[in-house]
């Protein structure tokens, strides 16, 4: 890091990628500043994408000094402290490995890699480098999230038996749409990696293993609905290799049975993820369109006041994760809060010295469940997640 802003030390951002993500992180680089207080701040030095008239139009919305358009120059510069990777999957371990060479910071999109093997090399470039890495596994900072994390660590929820996660979608259930290409690259396998496993329920498993711990094994099933699509880069008729739909079923360490569910062909949902626990003592639910709403039900209210609690995770003493930083206690925060709250992690564990989650090797088992996903769908058998399947 060099260099003040306003007293505070300067983190020099090189972004890659302009699109959805890209401006996610811009906005939470952009405003972390004006609602926590920290030592060290985000300073937006160079933006990075193909195609220079869009990359200076992006530079110019969101506030960037300078722009590249092949990110290996990005990578090179000796002004940057910190690259942050959002371009599709595809690309995140050959940028990672190199920017970590490079002694660059890295933030990275999830899913981390394309497979375990990727994301293990990944891992030990920056930890051979040594150098700060996250992977933006937002939904873990929502606040409702954040709070039930905090509830079954305190024990409210005693032994847990059950966890269970939905994420539904349905943009992609007509047959004449394309994949590959600029817009469609989720649909392409040799883009993305996987379907809605690495795109929608690495998102479930990220926060399951954070909130439940480990798993033991799967079993799963995936499905392609629509077989072959044109491909926006031949114009050509090409077999669709992603998975459409995945259903798996777990166990997790703690003897928990996990039920995960995730597609893009659930007519009537653009984007909702659910996830519900049932413990001992009590029960959480929480669902991303009412993502302030964390529900919980307790055993200690039966009888009576026997019922599902609300909880409006804004309606603050302080305590509340995150909830003081921003307005008054009743108005709520969105979407884009978490990914301020993940930069803002990110720069205190800098200063502490206390590296903020997920790292590359956290978000790596998410990876090596999702390869187990696969894997157990293609065979038709439970895979051990004990042994690293691919
Ligand atoms: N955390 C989340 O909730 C979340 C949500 C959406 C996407 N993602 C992840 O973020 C990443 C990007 O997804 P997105 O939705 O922002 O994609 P997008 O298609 O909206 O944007 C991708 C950007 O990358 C640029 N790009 C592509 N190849 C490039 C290259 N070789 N060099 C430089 N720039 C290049 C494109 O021009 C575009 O600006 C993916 O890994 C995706 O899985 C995460």
């Amino acid at each position: 890091m060099a260099g003040t802003d306003g007293g505070k030390e300067r983190l020099r951002i090189g972004l890659i990628g302009c699109g959805f993500m890209g401006r996610a992180h811009s906005n939470a680089y952009n405003r972390v500043a004006n609602f926590f207080d920290l030592p060290c701040v985000p300073h937006l030095t160079a933006v990075c994408s193909r195609n220079a008239e869009r990359t200076r139009a992006f530079a110019s919305t969101w506030g960037y000094e300078s722009i590249e358009t092949d990110w290996r120059a990005m990578v090179a510069r000796d002004d940057i402290d910190a690259i942050d990777i959002c371009v599709p999957n595809k690309f995140h371990c050959e940028i990672a490995t190199s920017a970590a060479a490079a002694g660059k910071m890295v933030l990275c999109e999830k899913p981390l890699a394309m497979s375990a093997a990727e994301g293990e090399q990944m891992c030990q470039a920056v930890e051979t480098a040594g150098v700060a890495n996250m992977v933006w596994y937002n939904y873990r900072r929502v606040p409702a999230v954040t709070l039930a994390k905090q509830l079954i660590q305190e024990g409210k929820l005693g032994k847990i038996f059950h966890y269970r996660a939905n994420f539904l979608q349905d943009w992609t259930i007509a047959e004449d749409l394309p994949q590959g290409g600029t817009a469609l690259w989720r649909l392409d396998a040799a883009e993305a990696g996987s379907g809605v496993t690495g795109d929608l329920l690495a998102h479930c498993i990220d926060t399951a293993l954070w909130l439940n711990g480990p798993m033991q094994d799967v079993t799963a099933m995936t499905e392609t609905f629509v077989k072959q699509r044109v491909h926006q880069a031949t114009g050509e008729v090409a077999p669709v290799n992603i998975d459409d739909a995945c259903a798996f079923l777990c166990r997790f360490e703690n003897g928990s049975l996990g039920v995960f569910e995730s597609t893009r062909y659930a007519r009537g949902h653009k984007a909702l993820y659910t996830l519900e626990i049932n413990g001992e003592h009590a029960s959480l639910r929480w669902n991303l369109h009412d993502l302030h709403r964390l529900e919980l039900f307790s055993h200690d209210d039966e009888g009576r006041l026997r019922g599902w609690r609300s909880i409006h995770v804004t309606d603050h003493d302080g305590s509340q994760p995150y909830m003081d930083k921003w307005w008054v206690p009743g108005l709520q925060i969105g979407y884009e809060h978490t990914f301020v709250h993940q930069v803002a992690d990110f720069l205190e564990g800098l200063v502490t010295g206390q590296p903020a989650a997920p790292t590359f090797r956290d978000a790596l088992a998410t990876q090596r469940v999702c390869d187990a996903v696969l894997d157990s769908a293609a065979s038709g058998r439970w895979t051990s997640l004990s042994q690293p399947s691919r």
